[in-house]
């Protein structure tokens, strides 16, 4: 070998290395000193620290005596506390851990920390509309500088379950159909909350979940069974949440469905072999709210004491809730079932996390009234959401450009069970803020926005989701005064999250009569749709000329709103769930294996329905903007990509219309001839490029094997030479294209 390449070599290892060990050293660094702890601990005070628990109530200790928590602690019988906030309550009670119990060790404080602590950002699913990976870790530092403030040291987030049935109420805490994108995105958010150092008083440690495939539930029914070859679980839902791991996640939480049969939390092949062997995780696992003791119900455990032998020999450690482990685990292991190795590992795991969050060494760093006045909701943090705000919403439709509107419209009608409602913007999963009064509605944004001599003519309609019609008259009546018409419609808070699975993705209540009603006048409409799923528009979208959906925005909603609608904010959005035309049509999901019998005129083309188009509504990656994007032809740096090369895709993309904008430009690839199908595309690039008004850019992407490997049916990695299709574009259905070779 050449001087010149060995010395390449020994520095490519070194980089390597010394990136694997800076990865690693968050967790393990301390592992000496939990050797000698764990050394001194009874079996009790290690089953307390598998146990976290909700604040409030008795539990009963292993002794099967009833006990409060204030006692509990200073029994070491608690790991942690959950969902709890305020520097004064957890103080007192870090301190019972810290100076009443035997060992002194600090109690760790979880929370759900999803999109906002005090100022509320827009819900994931939102947020994820924006591509923008740097917007998303600048809010999820934000979400931790608040928490810890209050605090809290610890949150159950990223969510990176792939969700391709928006039945599914929990669509709206993830980042959308594609195994790309919400990678890069959770990601993003644990780089955010988790900083450079764990032990920064103003990062926190984060949990991605819900290990694994939980957005796979069948039926989009939640807490259903998932059932699915084990190359698809790899292939599509798994890498989601290594890349969280790869990001230097601290923990994580199983899901409460079954794979194949096995649930997550006895399910030793994803726990062990899988995160432990494979992917080489250090931090803890954590069962999900009562998961351990619902082995019973699915039926592989035979009672609790049964439950926690199966999850703790699994790999499961802290046991949310069920306290199967805190008051089964010690005559477990007097039964041989649960070897002591088996116990030590897993608290072990856990004082790994608190070492590295540095409360091991100061218990009270997350316990600072000083920051809990100071740094919770200041203004550059509203700044913030203001602007993930605008970022996340997708313009699906504006004919003759309706949009933006005049500020100096004379009259305007805001109809619609949302415009004069600061609740529903906030989106589920934001509890415990205390700043909801401050939540901008939309007819606040509005106003602020518009100029004096508009006139605001508001009328409710009817409510979000009952049967009563009798305000409709009242609305019509408005809009026929008005030359605008903005129509707020879409899904209040009770019918999306956890356990709100829908069969029908309907507008609820009277809200399509009342749009229809409003349609009759034949005034121009504006729709505004407020959900945390795709919902079904074609009779919106095939009536009304402007369409934006608003989603759930957080606490600068109706300001952000106001910035789209009077294009203060020219939309840049693009959609992460492909929106169907029907129920009906669902799981759809851009990146759909092929069949044998594509669309073909008059021919019995594979799934192939009599009464609906194949297509979704709108597509994964679709958005408008107020101008236009015109893309060149893709130019390849090389027709060959070599085993060990690099090729680059090259495109011009200018902006052709009458406003400045960003596009979200989208490069795709097809493997045209695999060993086994392969998706039609797949995601494997994206860039945000900020184009001025009649500008142009070229966007330079580079592909190597990388992007073209996928699990065979013997779940090898691999990429296999043969020709593949580029695709670069706007959105998953609107691409120029290219070729290459894999030599
Ligand atoms: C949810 C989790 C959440 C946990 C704790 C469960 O019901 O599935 O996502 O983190 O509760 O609040």
């Amino acid at each position: 070998m050449e001087m010149k390449t060995t010395f390449i070599l020994f520095f490519a290892i070194f980089i390597l290395a010394s990136c694997h060990q800076k990865q690693a050293t968050q967790l393990n660094k301390h592992d000496e000193k939990i050797d000698s702890l764990i050394a001194v601990m009874t079996i009790y005070e290690k089953v307390g620290q598998l146990n976290v628990i909700n604040f409030g109530g008795n539990l009963i200790n292993p002794q099967g005596e009833e006990i409060d928590i204030d006692a509990a602690i200073q029994e070491g019988l608690i790991g942690g506390l959950q969902n709890i906030r305020g520097v004064d309550l957890l103080t007192k009670l870090q301190k019972l851990a810290v100076e009443k119990s035997r060992l002194g060790i600090p109690l760790m404080f979880p929370a759900d920390i999803i999109h906002g602590t005090e100022v509320i950002f827009p819900i994931p699913l939102a947020f994820a509309s924006s591509w923008d990976l740097k917007g998303i870790e600048e809010i999820s530092k934000i979400s931790a500088k608040e928490a810890t403030a209050l605090g809290i040291n610890l949150t159950y987030s990223p969510m990176a379950d792939i969700a391709r049935d928006p039945r599914w109420g929990r669509v709206m805490e993830g980042a959308g159909e594609d195994t790309y994108l919400t990678s890069a995105i959770t990601s993003a958010v644990v780089k955010g909350y988790q900083g450079n150092d764990l032990s920064d008083p103003s990062t926190f440690g984060a949990c991605v979940k819900h290990f694994a495939a939980y957005g796979a539930v069948e039926a989009g029914r939640d807490y259903n069974i998932v059932d699915m070859s084990w190359r698809r679980l790899r292939d599509v839902y798994l890498p989601s949440y290594k890349a969280a791991f790869d990001a230097g996640c601290a923990s994580t939480m199983v899901s409460f469905n079954d794979i194949n049969g096995v649930p997550s939390s006895s399910n030793t092949y994803l726990l062990r072999d899988i995160l432990r062997n494979e992917w080489g995780f250090e931090g803890f696992v954590i069962g999900d709210y009562t998961s351990v003791g619902e082995l019973v119900n699915h039926g592989v455990a035979k009672d609790l004491k049964h439950a926690g032998e199966l999850a703790i020999n699994a790999g499961l450690d802290i046991d949310m809730a069920s306290m199967a482990i805190l008051k089964h685990v010690p005559e477990l292991i007097e039964e041989g079932k649960v070897m002591m190795e088996t116990l030590d590992a897993a608290v072990k795991n856990v004082l790994r996390v608190k070492y590295a969050l540095g409360i091991m060494d100061n218990p009270y760093l997350y316990l600072d009234k000083k920051r809990e006045k100071e740094e919770v909701f200041k203004p550059e943090y509203l700044q913030a959401a203001r602007s993930m705000a605008q970022k996340s919403m997708v313009l699906l439709k504006n004919k003759n450009q309706l949009l933006p509107l005049n500020k100096n419209i004379k009259k305007l009608a805001l109809i619609g069970p949302f415009v004069d409602d600061n609740n529903t913007p906030m989106g589920g999963w934001a509890f415990g803020g205390s700043h909801y009064e401050s939540i901008v509605s939309l007819l606040d944004g509005i106003k602020n926005k518009v100029s004096d001599n508009t006139k605001i003519i508001y009328a409710k309609g009817c409510d979000a989701n009952n049967e009563e019609a009798d305000q409709i008259p009242q609305a019509v009546q408005a809009a026929k005064s008005a030359n605008i018409v903005v129509v707020a419609l879409g899904e209040p808070l009770d019918m999306i999250g956890e356990a709100r699975s829908r069969t029908s993705l309907n507008i609820p209540g009277k809200q399509m009569e009342l749009l229809k009603a409003l349609h009759k006048t034949g005034k121009p409409i504006v729709v505004l749709l407020f959900s945390g799923r795709p919902l079904l528009l074609d009779w919106i979208d095939e009536n009304i000329p402007s369409i934006v959906q608003v989603w759930h925005l957080g606490h600068e909603s109706g300001n952000a709103i106001a910035d789209v609608v009077f294009g203060d904010y020219n939309p840049s959005g693009k959609l992460t769930m492909s929106f169907p035309h029907s129920v009906g049509q669902i799981p759809i999901y851009y990146n759909s294996f092929r069949t044998g019998r594509p669309y073909q005129e008059n021919y019995r083309w594979s799934t192939h329905y009599m009464d609906s188009p194949n297509t979704p509504l709108y597509a994964f990656g679709y958005g408008l903007s107020y101008t236009k994007f015109e893309y060149s032809n893709i130019e390849l740096s090389d027709s060959v990509l070599n085993k060990k090369g690099k090729i680059k895709a090259i495109i011009k993309v200018k902006n052709t219309g009458e406003y400045d904008g960003t596009e979200i430009v989208q490069l795709y690839i097809q493997d045209l001839v695999g060993s086994i199908t392969r998706p039609v595309k797949e995601l494997k690039g994206f860039e945000l490029v900020e184009l001025k008004k009649g500008e142009e850019k070229e966007v330079r992407f580079t592909i190597d094997i990388e992007d073209l490997k996928f699990y065979n049916n013997e779940l090898d990695f691999i990429a296999e030479p043969g020709g593949f299709k580029v695709f670069i574009g706007t959105s998953s259905d609107n691409v120029k294209e290219a070729k290459f070779a894999l030599d």
